[in-house]
């Protein structure tokens, strides 16, 4: 069965992300910026905070988060599209800022994507990109992908680390930004703490969210389903009944000069 991710962002969204990429990364004091890959719009509304910008753009590949996006908001100043971040729909040098939050680990030419962030920044002006730290920074992907892995031989080769992520290892976003050109580049490391109300709220992004699961558990027959929920369920709770948990989440953080 063909998986495509549904809007369902749960209490623990990258929202906390946001604040603490832009403090690192800098906006812009005036003009038009770019939020690429933007999902529901974490970034772009907290953008949007900035009364300053004249215009955000905010661009994602998945129409329905497009559209998720467009419902959700008023403000004259944000546009939403649906689009490529390999092949972005604008001119050379026509924004102040270029956002990727959480989006180049997704692409399959995560490269050209930066090519294409640069292209379109007027110079000496800022691009930022964050990525999850997916190596040793994830213990939420860690429970979920070690306990589908004790249980299904076929996810072997699946979850975070088998399948690493490009630039998600230490000083690869780094040097991918100085290859495509950027100058002054820097990095951090962000970590926030993902926060769920319960195991619902954990599970329903993980299943029903952009990533390599849904397609898989979507493929189980109905009783390994079953089976894996459970398993996830009990790794989850740690002994204790249901309710919140907490997992410190680290992202790589970069940002530079057109
Ligand atoms: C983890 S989400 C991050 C969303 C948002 N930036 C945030 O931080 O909440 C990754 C997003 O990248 C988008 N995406 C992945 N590949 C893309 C591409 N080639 N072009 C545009 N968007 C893409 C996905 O559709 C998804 O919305």
């Amino acid at each position: 069965m063909c998986h495509s991710p549904t809007v369902t962002e749960g209490s623990a969204s990258r929202r906390g992300l946001a604040a603490p990429f832009l403090e690192f990364s800098g906006v812009p004091s005036h003009g038009r910026v770019l939020d690429a890959g933007c999902g529901t719009g974490s970034l772009t509304f907290t953008l949007a905070a900035h009364p300053e910008l004249a215009a955000i753009e905010a661009l994602d590949f998945e129409e329905n988060f497009v559209a998720a996006l467009r419902g959700r908001t008023t403000d004259p100043r944000i546009r939403a599209q649906q689009g490529d971040v390999c092949a972005l729909p604008y001119g050379n040098e026509e924004f102040d800022g270029v956002y990727f939050l959480l989006v180049l680990h997704f692409v399959t030419d995560p490269h050209r994507a930066l090519r294409e962030m640069r292209r379109v920044l007027r110079p000496g002006a800022t691009a930022a990109a964050a990525v999850w730290d997916n190596c040793g920074g994830m213990p939420s992907w860690r429970l979920f992908w070690d306990t589908i892995r004790a249980l299904e031989p076929e996810a072997a080769d699946r979850g975070a680390i088998p399948a690493k992520r490009p630039l998600t290892g230490e000083g690869e976003l780094c040097a991918a930004f100085e290859n495509a050109g950027f100058t002054g580049v820097a990095a951090t490391m962000l970590a926030i703490r993902m926060d769920y109300t319960n195991f619902d709220d954990f599970w329903h992004p993980m299943v029903y969210g952009q990533g390599a699961f849904g397609s898989f558990f979507d493929a189980l027959p109905q009783t390994r389903r079953g089976r894996l929920q459970d398993a996830v369920k009990a790794a989850y709770l740690a002994g204790d009944g249901d309710g919140p948990r907490g997992f410190a989440s680290v992202a790589w953080a970069v940002r530079g000069t057109a």
